[in-house]
């Protein structure tokens, strides 16, 4: 089990319905955007399938440290099936620690036992931070742009 500096022990395990709250807690903190409804329903899409382990979560004595949720996309965009990372949240007071690291790897040994062998995720331009965290993890620009446009009213 990995150790934080202040000698907290923590580990990574699938999460379950009872750390919803603290995720939902935990994304508002980070995000200033409450949103229970959306983190129910990724729980219902990706924490009740405890086998695929694509919900995580860091927990410590001290409760819910961070999580990291994902999932495996195939043949849009004419991709071939790959491991998408499309949430990753480490708590302020706790960073630094390699609890993100943990849990990519983490998430990341579960994409490989379902047969995946590519990674993905996609972040704002001026996430400096989330893109040195995914950098220093080796994610590289990849081969797909994005576009988009303002609907007409
Ligand atoms: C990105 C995040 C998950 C990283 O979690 P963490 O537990 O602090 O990351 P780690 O301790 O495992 O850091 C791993 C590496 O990432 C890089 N890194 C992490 N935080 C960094 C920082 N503040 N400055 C520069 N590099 C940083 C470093 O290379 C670090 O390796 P090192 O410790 O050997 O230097 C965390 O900062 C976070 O939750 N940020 C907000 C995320 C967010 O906004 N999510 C919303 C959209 S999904």
């Amino acid at each position: 089990m990995p150790t934080l500096a202040a000698n907290t022990e923590f580990e990574i395990r699938p999460a379950a319905a009872a750390d919803l709250d603290a995720v939902i807690h935990l994304d508002t903190q980070i995000t200033a955007m409450p949103k229970v409804e959306y983190w129910h329903g990724i729980f219902e899409r990706f924490g009740r399938r405890e086998t695929d382990g694509f919900f995580l979560v860091a927990t410590s004595g001290e409760g819910v440290l961070g999580f990291v949720v994902g999932e495996i996309r195939a043949w849009e965009f004419g991709s071939d099936p790959c491991g998408w990372i499309f949430a990753i949240e480490v708590s302020p007071d706790l960073r630094m620690n390699k609890v993100g690291t943990a849990l990519y790897a983490a998430l990341c040994a579960n994409f490989r036992k379902a047969g995946v062998s590519r990674i993905r995720t996609m972040l704002a331009r001026d996430a400096q931070l989330v893109m040195q965290f995914f950098r220093s993890q080796g994610m590289m620009a990849g081969p797909f742009i994005q576009l988009e446009k303002e609907l007409d009213e």
